[in-house]
C-alpha cells in the first residue's frame, strides 16, 4: 500500500540522534527531549502540531471533497509532523476493538475485528485486556498508524447508551482497571493510546449539544475515578474530550475538567485531543485543550488562523503554546512512537486466536436450569433459530466498526421506520454459529430457521431435542436505544419456540442488557455480546461444554426500562441539533450501586455468571497496615476445570450501607485445585471525595467487607470489620 511506504519515510527517529538534533537522543528523558525540540521550532511548525485533519477525503458527507497530503493514510486523523526536525506525523486510527477502516478508504485493508469491550470487560482479566490492547497496537503499528483512539471507557450509566459496547462497564474500578491494562498492551507497541471520552458521555441522543449535569464530588468518586486509575496505571499519550458539556460547559473547553482536575490535579503530562467536531473556539486552548482533532468537522480551523491571531495578539501566550506542544512531543517520545520503519506483517491467524479467546472468556452464562448446558452431543436433532446465525454474529456500529479479517461481512439493512430506520445497515462478522454447531455436534442432525415467521419457528423446535434461538439488538455510535426491548418482534420469537419446546436456550448478541420477559419460560440464557470475528466458534465451544463458561456481568441487567434510574430515556425523541440535558442524579451510584440503594433486585446483578463447575470460598480476612489489604481461599468442588472472579465488595462505611466494588481477580482452577488469593484495595473506593476540601476524606469508622460471587450472591461468605 503506498500510503504505508511514504508512512514508514517519515518515522526516522529510529535512527541514530543526530548530534545538531539532540532531541532524537532515545537517552535523554522525554521531557528534556521535548523541551530540546521546543527550541528548535518556529511559531508556525508549533501551530501545525496543535490541529489536525480528519483523513477522509470527504470527511462530511455531502461537502466539497477535500485533497489530502500525499502521506496521509485514510483513517480518522492525522496531524503533519516537523520533517526538518525528524518530527513525525500523527497517523491515528480508531479503536480498541480493531484497526478499523472507515468507508472503506483503504480498499481491501482488514483487521482482527475483536469482541466488544463489554465483552472484554466480562472477561475480568486485566491480562486479556493486555493482550487486546497490544493486538489492536501492533496491528496500528503494521498499518503505519502510531496513534490509537482506543481507550473508551464512559461508565454505564444507562443500558440504553448506544455506545456502552465500546466501553467498560459500569464501575470505576473494573473499567479504570481494564482500560489501564489494553493502554499499556498498545503502548507497548510504540503506538500512543487515548482514553475516551473525557468525561460523562454516558448518552449519545444528542451528544453535540448534551449538557450531562452531576454534582462535583459524585463525579469525582464515579466516571473520573475511572479515568484517574486509568491514567495513573495506564499512562495514555492522550485524553480524547468528549462531545457534551459537562455541568453546562463542553468538555474539550472545560477548564475545571481539563485544567484543574486532570492537569492539576492527577498531574497528567500527556495532551488533550478533542473528539471530532467537538471544538467550539479557539481559547479552548486556554481551558485545557492542547489538540483538535477532525478540523473539518469543527465550524472553524480554530486551532489554526482563530488561534495564531490570539497568539499575536497576546491573548494565548506563548508559554502556553509550548506546554501544548511539549505535552504532545512528550508523549511521542514516552511511548517510543517512531519506531523502525520496517514493519513486519500482520500474523492474522494467530491474531484470531486471540479474538476467539476473548470472546470466549466474555460470554456470560446466565441461566442454565437442569442443567441443559452443556448441550449433550448424543442428540438426535438440535434446531438453530434466528439471529442470522447462519451467517454470522452481529457487530456494533459507527467509529469503532472494524472490516474483519476473516472473510467478507454479511449486511442486513434494517426495513421500517422510527428506530428500525436509524441503523442503515447491521454487519455480521463471518462466524457462523450454525457451521460451529454442526461442527461441535457431528452426529446430530442441526436444523435452521430463520425465526421470520413464530409459527414456522414454533415448529421446527417441537421436532428438536433442544433449541437455540439466537437474537440480538443492533447498537450504534450516534444513537441511543430507544428502551430495553429486544427489538423486531424477537420476544415473541422465543415465546412461541419456547412454547413448543421446554428445552430451549436463548443466545443474546447485544451491546446493552436487554429485559427478558421470556425468562421463566426458557431453560438456558447466553449472553454473548458482540462476540468479534470468532464469535460462532466461541458462542458453540460454550454450549458444548469445550471452554466452560467465566464471564460476568459488567453491567446490571434491569428487570425492565421501570426498573432502571430514568425509566424513560432521557430527550427521547428530540430534535437532532437541540439543547438538551440530564440530570445524572444517581450521582456516583451508578449501576449496581443505585440497585442497592434503592432497594431493588435486577434481573441480573453486576459480577454474576455461572460456571460449569462450582466454587467455594473460605478464609476471607481484611487486614489494614500502610493500605488495606484482603485474602481468601477459592476452591473448585465441581468436577471440571474453569475459571472464577471472586469479588470483594464494601457492603457498608462506619454503620451507612454502600455497595461498592473493592477487589477482584480472575482464577482458573482444576478440579479439586485451591488458590489463595491476596488483593490490596484502593482507598479512593472505600472513602468519599471532599469537594469543598479538595480531597479524599476518610471519616473514621468500620468498614464492612463481603466476598462475593456477585454484587448481590449472598453465599454465605464471611465479612471482615477493619477500621481506617
Ligand atoms: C468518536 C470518537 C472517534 C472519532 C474519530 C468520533 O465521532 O466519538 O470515539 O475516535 O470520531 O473517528
Amino acid at each position: 500500500m503506498a500510503a504505508l511506504a511514504a508512512a514508514a519515510v517519515l518515522f526516522p527517529i529510529a535512527l541514530p540522534a543526530q548530534q545538531d538534533k539532540p532531541w532524537l537522543d532515545t537517552h535523554r528523558s522525554p521531557d528534556v527531549r521535548a523541551a530540546l525540540a521546543i527550541g528548535a521550532m518556529t511559531l508556525s511548525e508549533k501551530l501545525g502540531l496543535l490541529h489536525g485533519l480528519m483523513a477522509l477525503p470527504n470527511p462530511v458527507p455531502g461537502s466539497e471533497s477535500v485533497e489530502l497530503p500525499p502521506e496521509a493514510i485514510p483513517a480518522a486523523g492525522y496531524v503533519p509532523g516537523v520533517p526538518r526536525l525528524g518530527i513525525p506525523a500523527l497517523y491515528e486510527t480508531d479503536a480498541s476493538l480493531g484497526v478499523t477502516n472507515p468507508r472503506g478508504a483503504r480498499p481491501g485493508d482488514v483487521a482482527t475485528a475483536l469482541p466488544a469491550a463489554l465483552a472484554l470487560a466480562s472477561t475480568f482479566d486485566p491480562r486479556i485486556a493486555y493482550a487486546a490492547g497490544a493486538l489492536v497496537g501492533r496491528e496500528a503499528r503494521s498499518k503505519g498508524f502510531n496513534v490509537l483512539l482506543g481507550g473508551g471507557m464512559n461508565l454505564a450509566r444507562d443500558p440504553r447508551n448506544g455506545r456502552n459496547f465500546e466501553y467498560l462497564g459500569e464501575d470505576p474500578w473494573l473499567a479504570g482497571v481494564m482500560a489501564s491494562a489494553s493502554v499499556r498492551g498498545t503502548q507497548d507497541q510504540r503506538v500512543i493510546s487515548t482514553v475516551k471520552h473525557f468525561a460523562l458521555n454516558a448518552n449519545e441522543t444528542n451528544r453535540w449539544t448534551l449538557d450531562a449535569r452531576i454534582d462535583e464530588a459524585a463525579l469525582r468518586e464515579s466516571d473520573l475515578l475511572a479515568f484517574e486509575i486509568a491514567i495513573e496505571r495506564g499512562r495514555p499519550g492522550a485524553v480524547m474530550c468528549a462531545y457534551n458539556k459537562v455541568n453546562g460547559v463542553y468538555s474539550c473547553g472545560n477548564s475545571w475538567l481539563l485544567n484543574d482536575v486532570l492537569k492539576h490535579d492527577w498531574g497528567y503530562r500527556g495532551w488533550v485531543m478533542s473528539d471530532w467536531g467537538a471544538v467550539h473556539a479557539a481559547d479552548y486552548a486556554l481551558q485545557g485543550l492542547d489538540q483538535e482533532s477532525g478540523e473539518q468537522l469543527d465550524g472553524s480551523v480554530w486551532f489554526g488562523t482563530p488561534l495564531a491571531i490570539e497568539v499575536a495578539q497576546g491573548q494565548v501566550p506563548m508559554a502556553r503554546i509550548d506546554d501544548m506542544v511539549h505535552r504532545i512531543l512528550r508523549s511521542m517520545f514516552a511511548v517510543g512512537i517512531a519506531g523502525s520503519a520496517a514493519e513486519t506483517p500482520i500474523d492474522y491467524k494467530s491474531h484470531s486466536t486471540v479474538a476467539l479467546d476473548i470472546a470466549r472468556q466474555g460470554i456470560v452464562l446466565l441461566k442454565n436450569a437442569g442443567n441443559i448446558l452443556p448441550v449433550n452431543t448424543g442428540l438426535r436433532r438440535i434446531a438453530v433459530i434466528g439471529g442470522h446465525a447462519d451467517v454470522g454474529v452481529l457487530s456494533g456500529g459507527g467509529s469503532s466498526q472494524v472490516t474483519p479479517s476473516n472473510g467478507s461481512v454479511v449486511r442486513i439493512t434494517a426495513e421500517g421506520n422510527g428506530t428500525a430506520a436509524r441503523s442503515p445497515s447491521e454487519i455480521y462478522f463471518p462466524s457462523s454459529p450454525l457451521d460451529a454447531i454442526r461442527t461441535a455436534a457431528p452426529g446430530t442432525e442441526v436444523l435452521y430457521g430463520s425465526g421470520a415467521t413464530p409459527a414456522d419457528a414454533a415448529a421446527l423446535a417441537s421436532r428438536a431435542d433442544i433449541a437455540i434461538v439466537f437474537v440480538g439488538r443492533h447498537e450504534m455510535e450516534g444513537h441511543d436505544s430507544p428502551n430495553l426491548e429486544l427489538p423486531d418482534g424477537q420476544n415473541a420469537l422465543i415465546e412461541s419456540v419456547a412454547g413448543a419446546n421446554a428445552r430451549t436456550v436463548v443466545v443474546l448478541e447485544t451491546g446493552n442488557p436487554v429485559s427478558m420477559p421470556w425468562l421463566p419460560r426458557v431453560a438456558g440464557v447466553l449472553a454473548a455480546w458482540y462476540p468479534g470475528q470468532e464469535g460462532g466458534r466461541a458462542i458453540a465451544d460454550i454450549l458444548f461444554g469445550s471452554v466452560n463458561p467465566s464471564g460476568r456481568l459488567p453491567m446490571t441487567f434491569p428487570i425492565d426500562d421501570g426498573e432502571t434510574v430514568r425509566p424513560i430515556l432521557p430527550n427521547l425523541g428530540a430534535a437532532s441539533g437541540a439543547e438538551v440535558a440530564i440530570d445524572y442524579g444517581e450521582g456516583a451510584d451508578v449501576g449496581y450501586r443505585w440497585y442497592a440503594k434503592e432497594g431493588r433486585v435486577p434481573l441480573f446483578a453486576f459480577g454474576y455468571g455461572q460456571s460449569y463447575t462450582r466454587f467455594e470460598y473460605d478464609r476471607f480476612q481484611a487486614a489494614i497496615g500502610a493500605e488495606l489489604t484482603v485474602s481468601f481461599r477459592v476452591r473448585n468442588v465441581g468436577n471440571r476445570k474453569g475459571a472464577d472472579v471472586p469479588q470483594v465488595y464494601l457492603t457498608s462505611a462506619h454503620g451507612t450501607a454502600a455497595l461498592r466494588l473493592l477487589a477482584f481477580q480472575k482464577i482458573a482452577l482444576r478440579p479439586g485445585e485451591a488458590r489463595s488469593v491476596r488483593l490490596s484495595v484502593d482507598r479512593r473506593l472505600l472513602v468519599e471525595y471532599d469537594a469543598a476540601r479538595h480531597q479524599w476524606a476518610a471519616p473514621a469508622g468500620a468498614y464492612q467487607l463481603s466476598l462475593r460471587r456477585s454484587a448481590l450472591a449472598t453465599a454465605g461468605e464471611a465479612t471482615a470489620t477493619v477500621r481506617y
